[in-house]
């Protein structure tokens, strides 16, 4: 019953063909994705990557070849020889891109049978995500999966080709490497030969692009896996790609100018759209001002303002307690939400709760008064300043919370974007980038009692703030840099700490003595002394930006094999459980 494919060759992809194919022989190879049996005529949808064909067998042109059309089922591969052939009038499925023709078949190769798949190879049909990842294959033969690994593959070649054009190289650094902090946790890899050590899976290449540059390499990329251990959420994998980025001799706007120009270059070649530049910049202060968060949604309004002015002399408990306790007052202005009904605004309330608010207060806007909760406690002069500071109009609901500044920052932001997309506010086909500048340096951890880097330690101090780096650490501003893309950070990096005593500086702010800094860096600060030009550098999520430029809502969409949110991988069953003789030969012993 299965035929060999012998010395058949496909002429065409059946997605391809068109009209103008009319009259021509074809030999397709694919699956099939639906028969449909109308009495005489057979109709076969014949799918391969670019799309589906329609395929005839008619029992009058080729009676066996029609009896064996009979017995296709789905996901059947088949080869099929025929002629291109208009469909005819009033029968043109305007869904398909092929669909004005259709193939008359005279000769059918059944390749192979296929089990009934678990689900149809439609990208409407809803299928659990489990179902989808344990059963990827099928899954990835979907149009929509397909269309995603094609746009990321030609965004992998344009990077390629960007790159090269400006001369940078692209040089593989190691999987099996040392731990290089970038925030999370490592992944580690036993070592067999060396009893008791263990080598790190890289966070990002972040050390050895360095190293790069202290060898004179100048200007280096590359498209580079990187994997990190740490709590999984719709735009994060364990293993995820960044196309990653470093330069000697530069400064903060040269590299901004330089990933510009990848972001011009890939959206006019890929997506054929022309982008402005140069793009929008905010201060790190700006964004948390204006937008509660350092990876502003710049696509719509409804920004942050701080009142903690206008009531500085409130008798309101509520305001007088947070301002007291060194806390801010800060809201955004819903224009026309005086419409929203009281259970809305417990939902959003509610909403607010989960980001650490203790409440959210209302005040819906009408001429000469609010209708709030805090309406008694306000004065006139409060109103008609805050109105002013809000932009705030009749009909209007202002949303307000009190507190400490990261717990009302995180709220009014997540409020923020909450709202923006139930009220529609945000254009969803817009591309809005922005740069945020001017991060702190370090910020104080107050579990761990101590500073953290807020990008990663290797980031250097702005130049006039260096002296400031040993008194005033927390006034020390950083030269890094995140690009975000529709309200996600598609991309960080900074100038680096090229001189050694700079280096040791930040080392020891982050709580590292000198022999805990040799035995994790050590290599670095030695290479620092030999020779180590000014350098920097920047990493995009790839990931991230095949997501939002294929308007995927999760990063498991742009992945050909992607991990679960709990990290696993429901085809292969990894991570799995390995025998005796195989830890024994690690020398790892478990407790479980
Ligand atoms: P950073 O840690 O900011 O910088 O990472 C750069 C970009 O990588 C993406 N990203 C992720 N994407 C998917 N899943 C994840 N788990 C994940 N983690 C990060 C983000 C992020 O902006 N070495 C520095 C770069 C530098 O300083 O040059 C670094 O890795 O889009």
């Amino acid at each position: 019953m299965i035929d060999f494919l012998g010395d058949w060759k496909r002429s065409d992809y059946c997605g391809n063909l068109r009209k103008e194919d009319t009259g021509r022989e074809v030999t397709l190879l694919g699956w099939v994705q639906k028969r449909r049996d109308l009495g005489g005529l057979i109709f076969v949808e014949t799918r391969d990557r670019q799309g589906i064909v329609q395929v005839v067998f008619n029992p009058e042109a080729n009676p066996k070849v029609h009896e064996k059309a009979q017995t296709l089922r789905s996901e059947y591969v088949i080869g099929v020889r025929g002629e291109v052939v208009l469909r005819p009038e009033g029968t043109a499925n305007p869904k398909l891109g092929t669909g004005e023709i259709e193939v008359a078949a005279k000769e059918l190769k059944i390749l192979n049978v296929s089990k009934n798949p678990p689900f149809l190879i439609e990208d409407e049909e809803d299928v659990a995500e489990n179902t989808r990842l344990k059963y990827r294959y099928l899954d990835l033969r979907k149009p929509g999966l397909q269309k995603n690994l094609i746009l990321r593959h030609r965004l992998a070649r344009e990077v390629r080709e960007y790159f090269d054009r400006l001369g940078f190289l692209e040089v593989e650094t190691p999987m099996l490497t040392k731990s290089t902090p970038e925030g999370a946790r490592d992944f580690l890899v036993p070592s067999r030969l060396s009893p008791g050590h263990f080598y790190a899976l890289p966070q990002s290449p972040q050390l050895f692009k360095q190293i790069l540059m202290v060898a004179g390499y100048d200007r280096y990329f590359q498209i580079v896996r990187c994997f990190r251990d740490e709590d999984l959420r719709s735009d994060r994998q364990p293993e995820f790609t960044q196309i990653d980025v470093e330069m000697s001799f530069v400064t903060v706007e040269d590299i901004q100018r330089t990933m510009e120009g990848l972001m011009v270059h890939l959206f006019k070649e890929v997506l054929g759209m022309e982008l402005k530049t140069p793009f929008p910049a905010l201060s790190y202060d700006e964004a948390m001002d204006r937008y509660g968060l350092d990876k502003p949604d710049i696509r719509f309004g409804l920004e942050l303002k701080d009142l903690s002015q206008p009531f500085k002399n409130s008798t309101f408990k509520v305001f007088k307690e947070a301002l007291d306790g060194g806390g801010i007052i800060k809201a955004i202005n819903v224009k026309g939400g005086a419409t929203f009904s009281r259970k809305e605004i417990d939902d959003l309330t509610h909403f607010v709760y989960d980001y650490g608010a203790k409440g959210l207060i209302s005040a819906k806007v009408s001429q000469d008064n609010w209708q709030s909760p805090m309406q008694k406690f306000i004065t006139d002069e409060e109103r008609r300043s805050v109105e002013k500071a809000m932009g705030a109009s009749e009909g209007d609901l202002l949303l307000l919370i009190a507190g400490p500044a990261k717990v009302v920052n995180q709220s009014l932001a997540n409020l923020r974007l909450h709202l923006g997309r139930k009220l529609g506010l945000i254009p969803e086909e817009e591309y809005r980038f922005v740069w945020v500048l001017d991060f702190p340096l370090l910020e104080y951890d107050e579990a761990e009692k101590r500073y953290m880097a807020v990008h990663h330690p290797f980031t250097g101090p702005r130049d006039e703030d260096i002296s400031k780096l040993k008194e005033h650490s927390e006034q020390v501003k950083a030269k890094a840099y995140d690009l975000v893309l529709n309200g996600s950070e598609i991309g960080g990096g900074s100038i680096r700490n090229h001189l050694k005593e700079v280096q040791s500086l930040v080392f020891e702010k982050l709580g590292m003595d000198e022999e805990e800094a040799r035995e994790r860096f050590g290599f670095l600060l030695e290479a620092l002394e030999y020779g180590t030009p000014p350098h920097g550098g920047i990493a995009f999520g790839f990931d991230r930006l095949v997501m939002i430029l294929s308007h995927s809502e999760s990063i498991r969409d742009v992945i050909a094999f992607p991990k679960t949110q709990k990290g696993t991988c429901l085809m292969t069953d990894a991570p799995s459980k390995v025998d005796g003789k195989q830890l024994d030969e690690l020398w790892i012993k478990l407790k479980v």
